[in-house]
């Protein structure tokens, strides 16, 4: 049995496996072709922060593979009573097949997976957002071919998604240039999880257009994290340079893409010109979610197909 708790928890050979079942899983919706792969199963869902994205695409997704699904939140279950997070997993695990967890620390949604009879994901930890990243690289690949040997210029806050960004250039083989503010870096021991990892697979810059320069793709995310609302307005200020702009897209590569987690502020960490802009595919990365992540939930409960 396999978890995904973080990006580097699968080889680059189960990427690809992924990426390409993905595709054809995409195809197959967009032909209104039948793919109950997952009849009979049932997934849990549990959200401890709010969500928009990964809420429909998890459950649309489970709908769409014949499968259904079970939502919990903090406020509506035991959770929010203290129940400890071991029993919830074996109690949640003897009634699903599958367990996607959106929650606070990686320490939870581990604690959580060392207890459940059944796979689970990480939905978005404060740490990490591994279906977010496996949706973007699907999305780059869609657009641009493979994104080995590319840059990747991540523009902002050193939060779960550059995290992730790293993990995933160490395994894939790309680059990506980090630009934050001084006091919201990277901490490369909580990115890798302590493992071994390339030092090449990225690159620091104090200036977000530096870092944007030759880019194949410029990426940023809120500048206040689910869970770090009360430093919101110390954060306003420390971020105000890193907004992603034209003059960023303009020293970027003239092909390069721009992509979004979302939710977004416009006029925050990315101007409207840039997000609602030619270069801009945040419309597919987010339908992506769903599509990787039928693959996902297929390939940890039924393994590899075809
Ligand atoms: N990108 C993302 O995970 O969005 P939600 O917070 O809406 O799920
Ligand atoms: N870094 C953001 C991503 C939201 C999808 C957060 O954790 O709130």
């Amino acid at each position: 049995m396999k978890h995904y708790l973080q990006f580097q928890d699968f080889t680059a050979d189960e990427y690809e496996y992924l990426l390409k079942r993905a595709t054809l899983i995409k195809q197959k919706f967009k032909g209104y072709v039948t793919h109950h792969t997952l009849a009979d199963r049932t997934l849990a869902m549990i959200f401890e922060k709010a969500s928009t994205r990964t809420r429909v695409s998890f459950e649309a997704g489970m709908y769409q593979l014949g499968g259904s699904v079970v939502h919990l939140t903090t406020g509506d279950s035991q959770l929010g009573r203290a129940e400890p997070i071991e029993d919830s997993a074996r109690v949640i695990s003897r009634m699903t097949d599958l367990v996607m967890i959106r929650t606070f620390g990686q320490d939870k949604i581990e604690r959580f997976a060392a207890h459940s009879r059944v796979p689970v994901i990480n939905g978005l930890t404060n740490e990490f957002h591994p279906c977010q990243i496996l949706a973007d690289i699907f999305t780059f690949i869609e657009h641009r071919g493979s994104i080995q040997g590319k840059t990747v210029a991540w523009v902002g806050d050193g939060n779960n998604m550059a995290n992730t960004w790293l993990q995933a250039a160490n395994l894939l083989g790309f680059k990506v240039h980090v630009s934050t503010p001084s006091g919201y870096g990277i901490d490369e021991q909580l990115a890798f999880s302590g493992r071994a990892y390339d030092k090449g697979c990225y690159q620091l810059f104090s200036d977000p257009h530096e870092a944007c320069k030759g880019a194949d793709l410029v990426t940023t995310d809120v500048w206040t994290s689910m869970g770090y609302e009360e430093e919101n307005e110390k954060r306003k200020k420390a971020f105000a340079e890193w907004c992603v702009d034209l003059d960023m897209m303009a020293v970027a590569k003239k092909d390069a893409l721009f992509m979004h987690c979302l939710p977004a502020h416009r006029g925050e960490e990315v101007q409207a010109e840039v997000i609602d802009g030619p270069q801009s595919v945040v419309w597919d990365e987010a339908e992506n979610r769903m599509h990787v992540q039928k693959a996902l939930m297929e390939y940890l409960l039924i393994g590899k197909q075809g």
